[in-house]
C-alpha cells in the first residue's frame, strides 16, 4: 500500500492524495500522529479504489490542518471486508499548524426550529457551556410562536446558567400570519431578544439597542452587531430599513483594534455556501444593500445560517477575501445537516446537527465545527484566518 501527498500552500489544507492498495475496495483518510487517527476527529474523505486499487482525492476549499496532525493516514478495506491495510505519509513541517492558545471563545448555533421536543436543543445549548458567549443565527423555534420562546428561555437557564446569550431573528422565528401582539413587540421574538437583552447586561454587558430591532453589544476587542432580517410569511427582510443604518453606522465607528461580528440569518449571495452562479436568487430582499455597506468596511466576520448545509460539503461552510479582512461563515444547523455532494462514501455523522467554534487570539481566528450528538470535529470544517486588519 502507498500514500502520496501533495500539499499546495504553507499553512493550508488544500492538498491532492493518492492512494494505492492493491485488492482494496475503498480507503479512508484521517489526520493521524505517528501512529493513528488524532483522537476526537472525523475521517477528512473515504474513497472508492479502482479495481487495480486506485484512489485519488482532492482536499479544497482553503481548511487548515488541525495541530495535533503530524502525519495522514489511509485506511483500506480489503475485500474479505474484515482485513484492513494502513499508510502513515508525514506532513511535512511548513503545512503543519501550531497549538493556540484560547482567548475569547465564542460558540455559534443556528437553525434550531425548537417545536415542543427541546431534548436536541438542550444537547447542543450544553456543548457551549465552555463559551464567553452563545451566538444563535435565527430559526431558533419552528413557528414563533410564544410558547416556543418560553420553552427555549427556560433551555437557555437551565443549561447555560452562567453564559450570555445574543440572538437574532431567522424566517421561522415569526408565524406565517400577521399577529399583532407579536409585531408591537409584546410577545414572541421581540420579546425573547428583549429577556436576553436584559439578562446579558446582568452579565455586565454593554448593549447598544436600536428601535429598528437591531443592535450592537460591545466586549474587549469585539463589536458585536445583530440584524434580525425576517418576518411573517416566512420573508427575509429587514421589517425596517434603519437597520442598515445603524449597521453602517455602528462599522464605520468602531476603534482601529475593534473586530466586527455581524450576525444575521441570510447568508448573501455573493457568498452563498452553495456556491450557486451569482445570478441565483438572493436569500434576503436587500441583499444588494447590504453587500454593498460591507464591502466599504473591513475587519469583520459575518455569520449566517438558514441552509442547513453541513460544513463537510466539498467548498466548506467559510471563506476569506481581501487579505482576510472579511470573514464570511454559513454556521450549520442544529437539526440534521445537508451534504449536497456527489461523493458516494460518507460517513454517516457527517449530517448531524453541528456548533461552531470560533476562537479569537491576538492574531488568529480559529474555526472548529463539531457534532452535537457526538462531540467529534470535523476536518472539513476546521479554519484558520489571520485575525481581520
Ligand atoms: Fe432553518
Ligand atoms: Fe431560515
Amino acid at each position: 500500500m502507498n500514500l502520496t501527498v501533495t500539499f499546495q500552500t504553507p499553512g493550508c489544507a488544500d492538498s491532492t492524495f493518492i492512494i494505492k492498495a492493491k485488492g482494496g475496495l475503498a480507503a479512508t483518510l484521517y489526520w493521524a500522529d505517528e501512529t493513528a487517527p488524532i483522537e476526537g476527529w472525523s475521517p477528512l474523505a473515504i474513497i472508492p479504489l479502482t479495481p487495480s486499487g486506485q484512489g485519488i482525492f482532492h482536499l479544497t476549499g482553503k481548511r487548515s490542518i488541525p495541530p495535533e496532525a503530524t502525519h495522514v493516514l489511509a485506511r483500506a478495506i480489503m475485500p474479505d471486508l474484515c482485513r484492513r491495510e494502513e499508510f502513515l505519509a508525514p506532513i511535512p513541517t511548513p503545512y503543519r499548524s501550531s497549538f493556540l492558545k484560547k482567548k475569547t471563545s465564542l460558540c455559534v448555533i443556528s437553525d434550531l426550529h425548537l417545536t415542543n421536543h427541546p431534548g436536541k436543543i438542550r444537547q447542543a445549548l450544553l456543548r457551549a457551556s465552555h463559551a464567553d458567549l452563545l451566538l444563535l443565527i435565527g430559526d431558533l423555534v419552528n413557528d414563533g410562536l410564544p410558547d416556543q420562546f418560553e420553552m427555549l428561555s427556560h433551555c437557555i437557564q437551565e443549561t447555560l446558567p452562567g453564559t450570555p446569550v445574543l440572538p437574532v431573528a431567522g424566517n421561522h422565528d415569526y408565524p406565517i400570519s400577521p399577529v399583532p401582539r407579536i409585531s408591537e413587540g409584546l410577545s414572541g421574538y421581540p420579546s425573547f431578544q428583549d429577556h436576553l437583552m436584559q439578562r446579558a447586561k446582568e452579565y455586565g454587558l454593554n448593549w447598544n439597542q436600536d428601535p429598528s430591532g437591531a443592535y450592537a453589544v460591545y466586549t474587549g476587542p469585539l463589536k458585536i452587531i445583530g440584524l434580525s432580517a425576517a418576518t411573517h410569511w416566512r420573508k427575509l427582510t429587514f421589517q425596517k430599513e434603519r437597520q442598515l443604518t445603524f449597521l453602517e453606522q455602528q462599522l464605520s465607528d468602531r476603534t482601529k483594534n475593534e473586530l466586527g461580528i455581524i450576525m444575521c440569518h441570510a447568508p448573501l449571495l455573493a457568498h452563498n455556501p452553495q456556491r450557486k452562479p451569482k445570478t441565483a436568487h438572493p436569500y434576503l430582499t436587500k441583499d444588494n444593500a447590504l453587500q454593498k455597506i460591507l464591502d466599504a468596511q473591513k475587519k469583520f466576520i459575518y455569520l449566517s445560517g438558514h441552509t442547513h448545509l453541513s460544513p463537510n460539503i466539498p467548498a466548506g461552510c467559510a471563506e476569506h477575501e481581501s487579505a482576510g479582512s472579511r470573514i464570511y461563515i454559513n454556521t450549520g444547523s442544529v437539526r440534521p445537516t445537508d451534504l449536497k455532494t456527489n461523493e458516494p462514501l460518507i460517513p454517516s455523522d457527517w449530517k448531524d446537527g453541528t456548533i461552531l467554534d470560533l476562537n479569537i487570539t491576538e492574531e488568529t481566528i480559529e474555526i472548529t465545527t463539531k457534532s452535537i450528538q457526538t462531540g467529534t470535529k470535523y476536518p472539513r470544517a476546521y479554519y484558520r484566518f489571520p485575525l481581520p486588519q
